[in-house]
């Protein structure tokens, strides 16, 4: 264990989740994997052996040989990463900031709690704020942040900078999303191949509900932001990527330039920091009439960008485009690394002992 780096804990280490922040770790100069942790089915054996390992880059060695823990046992690293099912999720996770961690999770089980912050680095950094709180009304030393569905993340990445300039009133957004979104093995290859599934469970609501959190506003409470969002969303034979057809009104009169303006020229508090995650550009925006699509669009940026194209008029709410995402990068793991990036600059990580291997305190508020 390296004595400068902060040693993390993976929960959920084995699903596809899981995989992508094994991935992501490697080398990652402020943190380092130290603890694995999955369910029975995989407790007790070394990393490489629990784990049928499907990301394309080999899997990385330092993770390899770690035994994987089960989630009754105490954690020794001060944050944990969460890509747990929403099922078991809630009460460990709990467990976990009641003993000091920072929880960074993916699961939607604490998402709008109200002391809980649901943040996107670039959208709302200042969520971080809420943490106080969280740990004053639950009594605990550590806290739990969370991510958005991963299509409310892409989505609301490039709603902030139009939310901004020119007000949301109201959205309506389809989805087109990757069959990695359901995990792994996921959604049964008959139910997947030459044919669209026309529904995914709760998805919708956690949409709406979601981006309305992300784009309010903080002052002692969330407060949602005052707009509409209609969503339908669709599972579609593609393996990694969600696209997602967007039509917007906004409150105030704009046109399709100062749109791609507004969207091209986006840039957020971890550009500003130059946190190690940090996409140079957050919204790239593509002029090309067939872009974007999967295939060719959703590493864009290492996959940390929402990629934006055919943005034009609409003649029904005002503006539309297409927008494409990685799922398991932006839209989950990749974006816990930034929240967790964002948090050690602010320095609100709990504090570790490297020579005991052990949390010291609970996390620090801010000032
Ligand atoms: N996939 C995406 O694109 C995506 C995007 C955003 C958010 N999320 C969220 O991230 C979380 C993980 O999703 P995923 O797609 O990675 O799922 P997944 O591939 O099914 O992986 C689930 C992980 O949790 C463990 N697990 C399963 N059942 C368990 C149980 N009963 N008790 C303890 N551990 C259990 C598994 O361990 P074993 O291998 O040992 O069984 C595995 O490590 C979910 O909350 C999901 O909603 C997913």
């Amino acid at each position: 264990m390296s004595a400068s780096r902060i040693p993390v804990a993976v929960l959920g280490a084995t699903g596809s989740v899981g995989q992508r922040f094994i991935q992501l770790l490697a080398n990652h100069p402020w943190f380092e994997v130290a603890e694995l942790v999955a369910s029975d089915r995989s407790t007790g054996k070394r990393y490489a052996e629990a784990t049928e390992w499907r990301l394309d880059s080999d899997m990385p060695a330092g993770a390899a040989d770690l035994v994987v823990k089960d989630y009754g046992e105490e954690l020794g690293s001060p944050v944990a990463f969460s890509a747990l099912p929403g099922e078991v999720a809630g009460e460990i996770e709990q467990r976990l900031a009641k003993a000091g961690h920072a929880v960074l999770s993916n699961s939607s089980t604490h998402r709008m709690e109200p002391d809980v912050p649901l943040m996107i680095a670039e959208v709302n950094p200042e969520s971080v704020a809420a943490i106080e709180t969280q740990k004053a009304n639950r009594g605990w030393s550590g806290y739990i942040v969370t991510n958005g569905n991963c299509s409310a993340i892409h989505l609301t990445l490039t709603l902030k900078p139009l939310h901004d300039a020119f007000g949301l009133d109201a959205v309506m957004v389809t989805t087109m999303q990757a069959v990695s979104g359901a995990g792994y093995p996921g959604v049964p290859s008959l139910d997947m191949i030459d044919n669209v599934v026309p529904f995914i469970s709760t998805e919708e609501e956690k949409m709406a509900e979601e981006a309305r959190k992300f784009l309010g506003t903080w002052d002692g409470q969330f407060r949602q932001g005052d707009f509409v969002v209609s969503a339908s969303c669709n599972r579609v034979p593609v393996r990694d990527g969600h696209t997602e057809a967007v039509s917007v009104r906004f409150r105030r009169q704009t046109s399709v330039d100062e749109v791609r303006e507004a969207l091209a020229s986006f840039r957020g508090k971890p550009q500003e920091l130059e946190l190690p995650s940090a996409p140079n550009r957050p919204i790239v925006v593509r002029s090309e009439r067939n872009r974007p699509q999967p295939v060719l669009d959703r590493d864009c940026e290492k996959g940390m960008a929402s990629v934006v194209g055919r943005v034009r008029e609409c003649p029904i709410l005002g503006i539309k485009y297409t927008l494409l995402g990685h799922n398991t990068i932006r839209g989950a793991a990749g974006a816990s690394i930034l929240n967790a990036e964002l948090l050690k600059v602010e320095g609100l990580l709990p504090d570790y002992d490297h020579s005991s291997g052990r949390l010291v305190a609970g996390a620090a508020v801010p000032a």
